[in-house]
């Protein structure tokens, strides 16, 4: 979650990003920069890795005393922190500057066409190709808007990006593709600000408007243009700032459980970030303390978890049997001390805990201590006890997770146990070169798929409505989209207090079959892939029996929506992904049944945020 700040108006620029970079400090990073167009139109940029106190004695030493500039706080996805990788970057010429939040997924391809021709490169970052491609672009155009926009047009991936140039100094350009990275415009009177997020210039800003995605803003000091990226002007609709907008840390959202639902593409992005090497496909784990050796012995693994974080484990398994290769248990962690567990051969335990201080995990994870086993932790809470009992603990790099029902967590822990299977994979030799390349070309793409699995989700509230009254739910899915749908049968129990229950599809027929009638809506997930068939199969013996079918399809899916009774589309994706792209909708839909129902939806009744006693 790296932090953006533009400024243009009549006060220095400089403390004013400074001070709108500390407020995104929390956000995490490893070095910033900032870039100002003097009093004569011309660049000054300055980088520093470390803390922002690094940048500033900089911006100190060496003082400008412009009146629009950007601001960046990277936290490396390509190539490490350094000098060189720190944001701002730039053109041939030095003129164009760019600083950038997200992966562009085809910059491999991008800089090979353009080293090509006549530009040269100084970073490992993805980021580079930003500003010499506006340059080819501002060359044809002469316009530097145009010339950003048909840039955007060449980016795969998610990003938000801040572009200034001395060729029109009087502007800022900010360009949201996809969801990893909000971006918001900010006026007061003959000033304008830009930042990812409203905490960064809620001391000025008076109205705001946020960008959606494939959204660009060219931003004066006395007004903005709001444009799509296919050109066409936009009207934006602006908020005036509250106090408690800034104070409650909400923002525009009503629930936190909503905000945190559309943080998921930044959480997954943040999840990936330094740990894969894309020019050379790898896997990076930092301090991870398993040699080589170790990692090849590792014959056997555990996955332990309770509720959500068990749906993430149920996921994990599929990653670790299919990727690394290793016999892989699922066990729900408040029964796992209570069995005569085997521990031969000894299994890696890999635990997964949102808070690191739920009770059950924690004593199957104390048994798995007692026993000798090697452990890993996928934990959100720096310091907390899991962390403290694994050997080694993989960050989930969510930030605060405020709403009692997990969202944002779970894909990031999905993301996370991807990324482990692929070390193992990669080290027990269970991967060779080419097929871990293909494994991190397709991992990449996860924050972008669930950015678009969100922006497609707009006919959720109608179906919320539709269904509010329905008293029971069951949810079927199969292969690794089952997980699934005990996730989304969890998550309306626990918000919407409706009765739901998730089933492998495969066991419908095997008992829950006797339930279905007129009042007992299914919701099936049944994406395009390898078992679509049985599912669709599934689906034709619920609504024989006058089932009612919600049907989580494929976009462009054209069976499906002439047998069920609603469809909610979400992105084609590779099967291992799939279920990152299916949760954006069935948070959604649990979320808008609660909000219908009127429950308490941050804080349902009967639940704790950390389970901490048996
Ligand atoms: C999540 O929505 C639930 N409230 C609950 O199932 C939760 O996932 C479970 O208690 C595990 O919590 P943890 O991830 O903090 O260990
Ligand atoms: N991909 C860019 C880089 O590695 C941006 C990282 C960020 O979001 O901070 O420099």
């Amino acid at each position: 979650m790296c932090g953006i700040v533009g400024y243009i108006g009549s006060e220095k620029a400089v403390p004013m990003l400074m001070a709108g970079l500390k407020k995104l400090e929390y956000r995490g990073y490893d070095s910033a920069g900032i870039a100002v167009l003097d009093g004569k139109n011309a660049v000054k940029s300055q980088r520093s890795i470390g803390k922002l106190s690094a940048l500033l004695e900089l911006t100190e030493k060496d003082k400008t005393d412009g009146t629009l500039g950007i601001g960046h706080t990277r936290w490396a996805t390509h190539g490490k922190p350094s000098v060189e990788n720190a944001h701002p970057h730039t053109d041939c010429s030095g003129k164009i500057v760019v600083i950038h939040n997200g992966i562009v997924e085809n910059y491999i391809e991008l800089k090979a066409r353009l080293s090509e021709g006549r530009h040269k490169f100084f970073s490992q970052t993805d980021t580079e190709v930003i500003p010499h491609l506006i340059e080819e672009h501002f060359s044809a155009t002469h316009n530097m808007a145009e010339a950003c926009r048909l840039t955007a047009l060449e980016l795969k991936g998610a990003q938000a990006i801040l572009v200034v140039s001395e060729y029109e100094p009087d502007k800022i350009i900010a360009i949201r593709i996809g969801n990893a990275g909000g971006l918001i415009v900010g006026r007061d009177g003959k000033e304008s600000y830009i930042a990812s997020d409203l905490a960064a210039m809620a001391d000025h800003a008076r109205h705001v408007a946020y960008l959606e995605s494939r959204e660009m803003a060219v931003v004066g000091r006395d007004s903005v243009h709001y444009l799509t990226l296919d050109g066409a002007t936009l009207v934006k609709k602006t908020t005036a700032v509250t106090e408690q907008m800034v104070s409650a840390g909400k923002g525009l959202f009503e629930h936190f459980m909503l905000k945190e639902i559309s943080e998921q593409p930044e959480c997954v992005l943040n999840a990936l970030r330094g740990r894969m090497g894309f020019e050379l496909a790898d896997v990076l784990l930092e301090g991870i303390p398993f040699s080589k050796h170790e990692a090849s012995e590792m014959r056997r693994i555990v996955l332990v978890g309770m509720g959500t974080s068990m749906h993430a484990a149920m996921v994990g398994r599929h990653y670790m049997e299919r990727l690394a290769g290793v016999p892989t248990e699922i066990e729900n962690a408040s029964e796992f001390r209570y069995r005569d567990f085997i521990a031969d051969p000894p299994p890696l335990v890999i635990s997964i805990s949102q808070s690191g201080e739920t009770v059950d995990t924690l004593a199957g994870m104390e048994e798995a201590k007692r026993r000798g086993l090697r452990q890993i932790t996928l934990c959100n809470t720096p310091g907390s006890q899991s962390s403290r009992l694994a050997d080694y603990t993989l960050s989930l790099r969510c930030g605060p997770e405020i709403g009692v029902a997990s969202t944002k967590t779970l894909a990031s822990s999905i993301a996370c146990l991807y990324l482990l299977a692929l070390w193992i994979g990669k080290h027990n030799g269970h991967l060779d070169e080419k097929a871990l390349e293909k494994q991190v070309q397709i991992l990449a793409k996860a924050p972008d798929l669930v950015g678009r699995a969100l922006s497609m989700t707009s006919s959720i509230k109608a179906l919320a409505e539709k269904y509010h009254k329905a008293n029971h739910f069951l949810y079927l899915g199969r292969g690794i989209d089952y997980p699934m749908a005990m996730e989304g049968a969890i998550k309306l129990k626990e918000t919407a207090y409706v009765h739901a229950e998730g089933y492998a599809a495969g066991e419908m027929k095997h008992g829950p079959i006797a339930l279905i009638d007129d009042s007992m809506p299914v919701l099936a997930i049944a994406p395009r892939n390898a078992l679509y068939q049985k599912m669709v199969s599934n689906i034709q013996e619920v609504k024989a029996r006058d089932g009612k079918v919600i049907a989580v399809a494929t976009e462009g899916d054209t069976l499906l929506p002439t047998i069920a009774d609603d469809i909610i589309f979400v992105p084609a994706c590779d099967y291992l992904l799939e279920p990152l792209a299916i949760l954006p909708a069935l948070q959604l839909f649990a979320y808008y049944m609660a909000v219908h129902l009127k429950r308490d939806v941050d804080q349902p009744r009967n639940l704790a945020k950390s389970v901490t006693v048996e």
